[in-house]
């Protein structure tokens, strides 16, 4: 029998339509795919946890396993991306799915709890939380076994587990699904990229003309300075990498310390996994223009100091949906978006359907490899097969109507060879 845990069981139908439009933004995973699983069921009798953004996109990937024959349970991976009409929407289509927006840190990993007691085989995770939550409260069901494989979603996620698996603790065969190319280089350069649009949803403001600083030059980051300069904005980059930094420059970005580039800063947007990206000391604070608008696309809510710039302000007013005003002692106000939630998800719907096409058509190709090769694997960090990632590639070139050469055989060889010089 399905469990469930949802906001509202009656957000369902509006629940559907979402997912109806997802559906035709998505031909690689709702169609491709999951027209092949519906006939040879390569994941009968497997069950399969997420802890994923619940939204409209992972409700499709959601249906595509479960046409391959798998249970399905979901949890949220961040207490703000919940998209409750579509957590309705799965629920009464048989996933089991434990999740509403806004829900408390207890009940966050309460809700990660109730999928990993379903034992599941197969863990997709974004940011780390469900597989490091197995490792804590799992001791069992991982000596036995029970988890066959599992898929890291996002770079923060990937970090976690190099960590563990350095230390020695990380006991799963984990597929850093975010490092595949045909993941990262589209999910997080165009998909975050374009999550600039979340200051416009978030405060409706003009970039043309704004100074608009981008923290870190990385695949989402360098994404989002793009689309800010297109919408007219002076873009400035900071770094801690000394060849991302050239990059950023080299492509025509001022790159600067972030000290220096706060005071003229009109929007500042973080993403780059690490924490307290703004310091979180007065002084630094005092630097804030009147008026700013901070952001956050970066996993988890530390890269801006949330916590501290809610103690520093002397009043914090809800102004928009999803945006606080926050009154210092000197009398500016700054616009924090999301509570220093990946914005992109908390103020829209994360990224659009057509690139969670590609990524949740690697999670649904990776699930079947795990299921056939899952005797092969041994705990530790396990690329992706070049030959899925390149097969995604191919899928979503051909659903877009797009043909490509092939090599010949002489140009493999020539490639592949040392013999041919000058
Ligand atoms: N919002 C979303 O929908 C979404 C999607 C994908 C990834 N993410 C998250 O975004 C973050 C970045 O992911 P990525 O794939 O771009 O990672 P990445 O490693 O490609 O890029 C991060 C960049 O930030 C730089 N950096 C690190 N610390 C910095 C600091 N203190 N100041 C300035 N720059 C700094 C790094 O040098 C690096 O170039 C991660 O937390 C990831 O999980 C969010």
């Amino acid at each position: 029998m399905v469990k469930y845990k949802v906001a509202d069981e009656s957000l369902a139908e509006k629940g559907k339509e979402a997912l109806y439009t997802a559906e035709r933004k998505m031909p690689v995973v709702a169609k491709v795919i999951r027209e092949r699983f519906e006939k040879e069921k390569p994941l009968k009798g497997v069950t399969i946890a997420g802890c994923l953004h619940i939204t409209k996109e992972t409700g499709i990937l959601a249906r595509t396993l479960m046409a391959g024959g798998a249970e399905v349970a979901l949890c949220g991976s961040n207490p703000l991306s919940t998209q409750d009409n579509v957590a309705a929407a799965l629920a009464e289509e048989g996933v089991n799915v434990f999740a509403w927006h806004g829900n408390t840190d207890e009940e966050f990993y309460w809700c990660i709890r109730q999928c990993l007691d379903l034992k599941p085989n197969i863990l997709i995770d974004d940011g780390g939380d469900l597989i490091v939550t197995a490792h804590q409260d799992y001791p069992n069901l991982l000596k036995a076994g029970n988890f066959w494989g599992c898929q890291e979603e996002t770079t923060t996620g990937v970090k976690r587990f190099k960590a563990m698996e350095k230390q020695g603790v990380l006991n799963v065969p984990l597929f850093p699904v975010n490092d595949a190319r045909c993941k990262n280089q589209f999910d997080n350069e165009l998909g975050t990229g374009q999550g600039v649009v979340s200051a416009i949803y978030g405060m409706h403001v003009l970039f043309a003309g704004k100074i608009c600083v981008i923290c870190g030059y990385g695949h989402c980051s360098s994404g989002m300075a793009l689309r800010a300069r297109g919408l007219g904005a002076n873009v400035i980059v900071t770094e801690v990498d000394p060849i991302k930094a050239l990059q950023a420059r080299f492509a025509g970005y001022q790159v600067m310390p972030i000290k220096k580039a706060i005071p003229g800063a009109d929007i500042i947007l973080t993403a780059t996994g690490c924490k307290h990206v703004i310091a979180p000391t007065k002084e630094m604070f005092e630097l804030l223009k009147d008026g700013v608008i901070l952001g956050n696309l970066g996993h988890f809510d530390i890269e801006i100091p949330t916590k501290e710039l809610y103690e520093y302000a002397k009043e914090i007013k809800p102004i928009r949906k999803d945006v606080e005003e926050l009154i210092f002692p000197n009398g500016n106000r700054i616009y924090l978006l999301a509570k220093g939630r990946l914005a992109n998800l908390v103020l829209s719907e994360g990224h659009p359907s057509e690139v969670m096409d590609m990524s949740f058509a690697l999670q649904s190709l990776m699930s079947e490899y795990i299921v056939k090769n899952k005797d092969k694997f041994k705990p530790g960090m396990i690329p992706v097969p070049e030959e899925i990632d390149d097969k995604i590639g191919f899928l979503k070139l051909k659903s877009i109507g797009i043909e490509i050469d092939t090599l010949t055989e002489e140009q493999y060889n020539y490639i592949h060879g040392y013999t041919e010089g000058t």
